[in-house]
């Protein structure tokens, strides 16, 4: 038995493979699924999926399976929450299942949605080899029809091994989690079909304009009809090529935080038809200002991992809204999702709950930059996160990355997701997370050339004592772009309380929000905040007594129940911000 063949790492799912999804008719393949641990990929150096069970001579070979007496588990979920035995395993699993089909009409096209396994995932149906998605947080596609027969098996065999030029690398201040932790499920599309639809307000400040862009499944010339009832909008768009855009007017009740309104609409093609619920809202920046429909807005917000304490990285809606809830209560109008895509159920639910999101590929740390093949695999996953959220109106802002080094491979390298950014999505910002530059103790990285915001994790009253070197900071700083402080913080454990000068407390910590807000609240160029971070969240790198294995920089405890006092010191400055 060999190494793993070349052939496992051919045929990926990419952007290019998407289709648009929502809210078409779906078969869910979630469920109880057959599974077993696969430390060393005897799966795939044993070829198992192909099933040979007889020799040339007839004779029964000696196998090391038995599919159906797996154990089972509950697809999706994170393996890890499932049983005490997973809770660090870093490796492969492999996961299998039959399912039925027949055909539904004869020129239909089966699609395989996985919503997300991290980190590698490959599938196999009927003995063969389908092909493989790398991302640990980005939706893979799959057409699947000619695999199909009546009675099908498949395979999902996923690796959650973390490896240095894989997006994120090997060291994260969170924890691995691993599985296909979202919905898996198969829809069936006409040949001709609608595989991307994008429709918002195009952004020239007049708010009366809508622009959509149309992507039909092969080379259609011909028509395709857009409709949007409630503003009284049915238009004829001429395809060419498979390709399609048409600019219109109209007047939409404008999408907001304070005011989610959200559209029907749906998109005809050929016979294809697919909807969506979408708000028309405009984001730009002039100067140091950002503004939202026209409106100046400072961005209230506060991070959030993916993560809970009972399902990991495999959130319920209930969990989802609950976060959204406490940020509202907070007196967020705006939430950091890091530091890789949320579910789509996130932006899905922050339309129609009303709060903005700031959306993060992992480009994180240290990543191999120099990599041409680490390039693709980031660049991948943000056209993915694009192309899956562009009718989202709460995300507003695109986020390349997470404190990195300013060197020339690295402003290379996210100076290009910058422009791939922009490129995809004119009507979005494009941001980071960056660093300060601690010799001259200025916000100063070269990256901000390709962003319209800059954000920056400064943890002045934590990772550095001195508090004199936040006015320095700012007053050292005249950047000509917005400014978002998206990290400071101090970790402080549930309950902890003792006095303002003894870090770990709850008491320290409300003192660095208190001193954090006061500093911040002076300066015009900063016009948002998003501190680390709503909950207490598993990190395998925080072993000190107040940690044990949590980062516990929550503003609540990892399971919610308790809120520590700097999340009132947080709520107080928001309520005093609220209508400026
Ligand atoms: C960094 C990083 C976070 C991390 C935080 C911390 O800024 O972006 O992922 O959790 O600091 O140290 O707690």
């Amino acid at each position: 038995m060999g190494p793993i063949e070349n052939v496992f790492y051919e045929k990926k799912a990419t952007s290019e493979s998407m289709i648009y999804d929502r809210f078409r008719k779906k078969e869910s393949l979630n469920g109880q699924w057959h599974y077993a641990y696969d430390q060393y990929d005897t799966f795939l150096r044993g070829k198992w999926f192909e099933e040979v069970y007889y020799d040339e001579h007839g004779n029964t070979l000696p196998i090391d399976y038995s599919f159906d007496e797996w154990d089972m588990m509950k697809l999706p979920c994170c393996w890890n929450t499932t049983d005490k035995m997973f809770m660090l395993y870093e490796g492969s699993m492999v996961f299998t299942r039959t399912f039925m089909y027949a055909a539904q009409s004869d020129d239909e096209r089966v699609i395989l949605k996985i919503g997300a396994a991290n980190y590698i995932c490959r599938v196999f149906i009927n003995k063969k080899y389908v092909g493989m998605h790398r991302g640990g947080s980005t939706p893979c596609y799959f057409d699947i029809t000619e695999y199909l027969q009546h009675k099908n098996r498949i395979f999902i065999q996923v690796d959650n091994t973390r490896r240095p030029e894989q997006a994120p690398a090997m060291n994260t201040d969170w924890f691995n989690y691993g599985g296909v932790y979202r919905d898996i499920d198969i829809y069936r599309v006409p040949k001709l079909h609608i595989r991307d639809f994008r429709i918002a307000l195009v952004p020239d400040s007049g708010f009366g304009q809508i622009k959509t862009d149309v992507l039909i499944s092969c080379d259609y010339t011909g028509k395709a009809k857009l409709t949007i009832d409630e503003l009284g909008v049915s238009k004829e768009i001429e395809i060419e090529n498979g390709k399609g855009a048409l600019s219109f007017e109209a007047e939409p009740e404008l999408w907001s935080p304070e005011n989610p309104k959200l559209y029907d609409v749906s998109l005809e093609c050929a016979g294809d038809k697919v909807t969506d619920k979408v708000g028309f809202r405009e984001i730009c920046v002039r100067g140091t200002d950002i503004f939202i429909n026209g409106e100046p807005v400072f961005l209230r917000g506060v991070s959030a991992h993916e993560e809970s304490v009972f399902n990991g990285k495999a959130l319920t809606d209930n969990e989802r809204i609950e976060n959204i809830r406490i940020a509202k209560e907070l007196g967020c109008n705006f939430m950091r999702v890091a530091h890789y895509p949320h579910s789509e159920r996130m932006a899905q639910l922050a339309d129609k709950l009303g709060i903005m999101l700031w959306e993060e590929v992992p480009v994180y740390w240290d990543i191999q930059f120099e990599s041409d093949a680490s390039y693709c695999d980031a660049e991948n996953q943000l056209k993915e996160l694009i192309r899956r959220d562009f009718n989202r109106a709460s995300v507003i802002i695109w986020s390349v990355g997470n404190e990195n080094q300013d060197t020339d491979v690295r402003l290379k390298f996210m100076g290009g997701l910058a422009k791939s950014a922009h490129s995809e999505d004119p009507t979005r910002m494009v941001s980071a997370a960056c660093l300060v530059n601690s010799q001259k103790n200025k916000i100063e990285d070269r990256l901000e050339q390709y962003l319209d915001i800059i954000g920056i994790n400064e943890y002045v009253g934590w990772y550095t004592a001195e508090w004199s070197r936040l006015p320095e900071l700012f007053k050292n700083s005249a950047p000509k772009k917005p400014v978002i402080i998206t990290e400071f913080g101090a970790d402080a454990l549930s309950g902890f309380r003792g006095t303002i000068t003894d870090k770990g407390t709850e008491d320290y910590q409300a003192y660095v929000y208190e001193q954090q807000t006061e500093n911040i609240r002076q300066i015009p160029y900063i016009k948002g905040m998003t501190p680390w971070i709503l909950y207490d969240f598993r990190c395998p790198r925080r072993t000190s007594a107040i940690q044990k294995y949590y980062n516990t920089k929550g503003l609540l405890s990892a399971d919610k129940t308790h809120r520590k006092p700097a999340f009132y010191v947080l709520q107080e400055f928001y309520h005093s911000l609220e209508g400026k």
